[in-house]
């Protein structure tokens, strides 16, 4: 299966007066998802929220069905989350820590992530970076040294927000196979880009954004908790959506991930979340995964042959996120002149990724991320639009 672009350049309104090459910042949703939140929004104030609700039960809980499809796992595993950052925080707190327990962390956390874990560690728990190969991936021979059984819980950024890295994250699942550890998978990035299978992976959570590679509105995100997990912590936030009352001082929660869900969130919100992750499968995670792949090798190579611009990506296997600096101009300056040239790029900050040894962004570096419905003609619009600036 390959992209039709002229069809999806078509469903992409936006295109046609911009190049959009910050989807690893907020991508652009498609038409029918757009449609969909809007159509619903006008309904909901002719019929009222409640009523809606109930009536389209089925399109509000689609993103369950749709998530499990293009995660791999059963639609129990998958609960709504406001942002990639609350389903990640929503599975630290859900682990159990006793004392001397040990996380292990890669050196491309988030730095929202980051937050959880300094956290941690103010609470007594011992918190270890693994160490990164050459490339800036994680190092899974270190990470298997490391390992012992008072190891609680593994965090791993799949696809960092500072560049092209795609971290081995099977490789991690397979050492993590042998030990009692829970796995915590940083998705954010890579579901919508890469194909993303939890079976395959072996993670225990996973938390993913919907504004970036899956096109969803914003405000929307998911959150996988494997079946079958035993000794969780009852989320911090409960209320009639997530438990049930069962008599004066007790209540129940549900098995599945469910009990993750509150009951306040955009209806509107969540059906576009699952018109989103219907459109990425029925495109193919194969399909997106390869033109991405392409559209970002190409551009490597563009801003390698360019004067006056440093690629500042590393070896490896390489995501659709690439980054660069450019001779006396701060990333910033490049980012508003492009923007004034109606391109879109952003920029990241070492803030952005505060364990990264390899600090390779200095400063800070412009960011050029690339979705499937970009054209190779935008990203010799952007090398020349850079050209013309280092030329002054
Ligand atoms: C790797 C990674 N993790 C987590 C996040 C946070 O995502 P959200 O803003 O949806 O919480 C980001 C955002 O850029 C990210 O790049």
């Amino acid at each position: 299966m390959t992209i039709d672009l002229e069809a999806v350049r078509g469903d992409t309104p936006g295109c046609v007066r911009t190049t959009h090459l910050n989807n690893a910042g907020c991508s652009f949703s498609p038409t029918p998802v757009v449609d969909s939140v809007i159509d619903y929004l006008r309904r909901e104030a002719t019929l009222g929220g409640y009523r809606l609700e109930t009536a389209e039960q089925s399109a509000v809980l689609c993103y369950r069905g749709a998530g499990a499809r293009l995660l791999d796992c059963s639609d129990t595993e998958v609960a709504f989350a406001p942002s990639a950052t609350a389903a990640w925080w929503s599975a630290l707190r859900a682990v159990v820590f006793a004392p001397g327990d040990r996380v292990l962390a890669t050196t491309a956390e988030y730095s929202s992530n980051v937050f959880g874990l300094i956290q941690l560690q103010r609470q007594g728990v011992t918190v270890e970076l693994i160490p990164s190969d050459l490339n800036g991936q994680v190092s899974v021979e270190a990470l298997s040294e490391m390992m012992d059984e008072r190891v609680k819980l593994v965090c791993v950024t799949h696809v960092p927000t500072e560049g092209g890295l795609v971290n081995p994250v099977i490789e991690v699942g397979r050492v993590l196979s042998n030990w009692p550890a829970l796995y915590l998978l940083d998705a954010c990035q890579s579901v919508g880009q890469l194909p993303v299978s939890v079976r395959e992976i072996g993670c225990d959570f996973l938390a993913a954004t919907g504004r970036k590679y899956l096109r969803a509105p914003r405000g929307t995100g998911l959150l996988y908790v494997r079946s079958g997990l035993t000794g969780l912590a009852d989320p911090s936030l409960l209320d009639l959506r997530s438990a049930s009352w069962v008599d004066a001082w007790r209540y129940e929660l549900p098995e599945t991930a469910w009990r993750f869900e509150t009951f306040e969130s955009s209806a509107a919100n969540r059906v576009g979340l699952g018109v989103a992750l219907t459109y990425a499968c029925d495109l193919g995670m194969s399909a997106i995964a390869d033109r991405i792949r392409s559209l970002s090798a190409e551009l490597r190579v563009l801003l390698q042959e360019t004067e006056g611009v440093q690629l500042r990506e590393l070896d490896g296997p390489q995501s659709g996120l690439v980054t660069f600096a450019v001779d006396r101009h701060e990333p910033a300056h490049i980012r508003d002149a492009l923007s004034s040239a109606d391109i879109t790029v952003s920029v990241v900050a070492p803030t952005h990724e505060p364990f990264d040894p390899s600090r390779r962004g200095g400063d800070g570096m412009v960011r050029a991320s690339v979705h499937y419905f970009n054209t190779s003609a935008e990203l010799h619009r952007l090398v020349e639009q850079v050209s013309q600036i280092v030329s002054g």
